[in-house]
């Protein structure tokens, strides 16, 4: 059984608790790292080749014309991983928009997850998952999607117990 944690975090100012702050390590990606810790598995980052802005006004502009136009941005190396090499699919996002950012949808389109069992978690400032969990089962077919991990920004410092759960270790 191997494991895949994918997923996209961007660095540079972010929406906490409503208020702007500025984050040297994105709040997916320290989700990420413990859900490496924990399943052993390996650990890629989704990566816009034009990068997302670091300032979040200018951030949420592109965020919104990508979403209203449905745009699928190129990532960084095209298709690198080898997805037939694995059985189970972490997804990690933050939340743009009520749902995940157009790079993550690119990602999804990229691969074929058919016969995979994906782990669906994400970040965001409000603890839900907006309508991503919708269009993810629109967007990829063929694959078991499990009930998914939200968690608030401010929170992913102490949520150890809820990842460990997440991961059927507890
Ligand atoms: C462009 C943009 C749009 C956002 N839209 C939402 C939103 O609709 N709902 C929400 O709860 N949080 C929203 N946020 C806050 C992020 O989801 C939250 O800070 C998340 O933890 C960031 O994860 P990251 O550091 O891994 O990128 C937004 C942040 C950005 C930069």
């Amino acid at each position: 059984m191997k494991t895949l944690i994918a997923y996209f975090s961007h660095i540079g100012e972010n929406l906490q608790n409503n208020e702007i702050v500025e984050l040297k390590k994105g709040n997916t990606e320290v989700v990420a790292e413990k859900l490496q810790q924990l399943t052993g598995g390996d650990l890629y980052k989704i990566e816009e080749e034009e990068a997302y802005p670091y300032k979040y006004d200018d951030c949420l502009r592109r965020a919104r014309r990508e979403d209203e136009n449905n745009e699928h941005p190129a990532l960084k190396g095209g298709v690198k991983l080898n997805m037939d090499d694995y059985d189970e699919v972490y997804i990690g996002f933050p939340i743009w928009y009520r749902t995940y950012p157009r790079a993550v949808a690119t990602f999804l389109g990229m691969y074929d997850f058919s016969g995979k069992t994906v782990y669906p978690f994400c970040t965001n400032d409000e603890g839900t998952f907006g309508i991503s969990l919708l269009e993810m089962q629109g967007s990829i077919k063929g694959a078991e999607i499990c009930d998914g991990l939200a968690i608030r920004g401010v929170d992913v410092n102490n949520s150890d117990a809820r990842i460990r759960a997440y991961v059927g270790l507890l």
